[in-house]
């Protein structure tokens, strides 16, 4: 089967568990063979996005790099992945419009629970007022009204959510279901009985 290229879009607070559902879609995906890139803000920001910092218009420059990236790893048949924060709507629409394979992911997780799992120490540093604007606590963060799948890390395991999102790129067709996929040594020997069939 030859691979559909796609986006799919996480977007969340800080620490809602973007990155982490990230790399276990991507394991899954690897077990079915596509081709697959993980393009996570923490990451991008020391690198294509260096030097930029948070506010609205950085944030808005670095999503569009990054919505630019998987515009053009989508075309060419990759299962781009996103997760970056991106907290605004009409940024993450119009890279979803650019990209047209698009799909949205909204990891929601209550701010409470994001402050409290902390994971990089940052929440303390928002509301104590060393960071002086942070998603979420100081900064906007903005809902998309209508996400392709809707996760909540709060209430279900990352396994969990990983699934509905898997369903979901099955569904859409952009993901072959577990039955339909083969090793490339197992589409060989399909390709070469069907040859001797004479199919070819
Ligand atoms: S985005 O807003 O431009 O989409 P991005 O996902 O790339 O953000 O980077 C967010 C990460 O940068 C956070 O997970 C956190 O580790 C770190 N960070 C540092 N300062 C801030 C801030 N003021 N607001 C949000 N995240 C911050």
């Amino acid at each position: 089967m030859s691979q559909k290229g796609f986006t799919l879009w996480f977007t969340g607070l800080s620490g809602a568990g973007k990155t982490t559902l990230a790399h276990i879609v991507e394991a899954e995906m690897r077990r079915r063979n596509l081709k697959i890139e993980i393009l996570d803000g923490d990451v991008v920001r020391t690198n294509l996005s260096k030097g930029l910092g948070f506010s609205k218009e950085d944030r808005d420059t670095n999503i569009r790099r990054i919505g630019f990236v998987c515009h053009l790893l989508s075309r060419n048949g990759v299962a781009a992945i996103s997760a970056a924060i991106s907290p605004y709507r009409e940024i993450r629409d119009e890279v979803r419009k650019m990209i047209g394979d698009f799909v949205e992911v909204y990891v929601h997780c209550p701010l409470e629970v994001c402050a409290k799992r902390d994971v990089k120490g940052l929440y303390a540093k928002a509301m104590s007022g060393e960071i002086p604007v942070f998603t979420g606590v100081s900064d906007p963060y903005e809902e998309p009204l209508n996400p392709e799948v809707l996760v909540d890390s709060s209430k279900e395991t990352p396994e969990e959510s990983a699934q509905k999102i898997l369903k979901k790129l099955e569904e859409l067709g952009y993901l072959p279901k577990t039955d339909e996929v083969y090793s490339e040594e197992e589409e060989e020997e399909v390709k070469r009985r069907l040859e001797e069939l004479g199919y070819f």
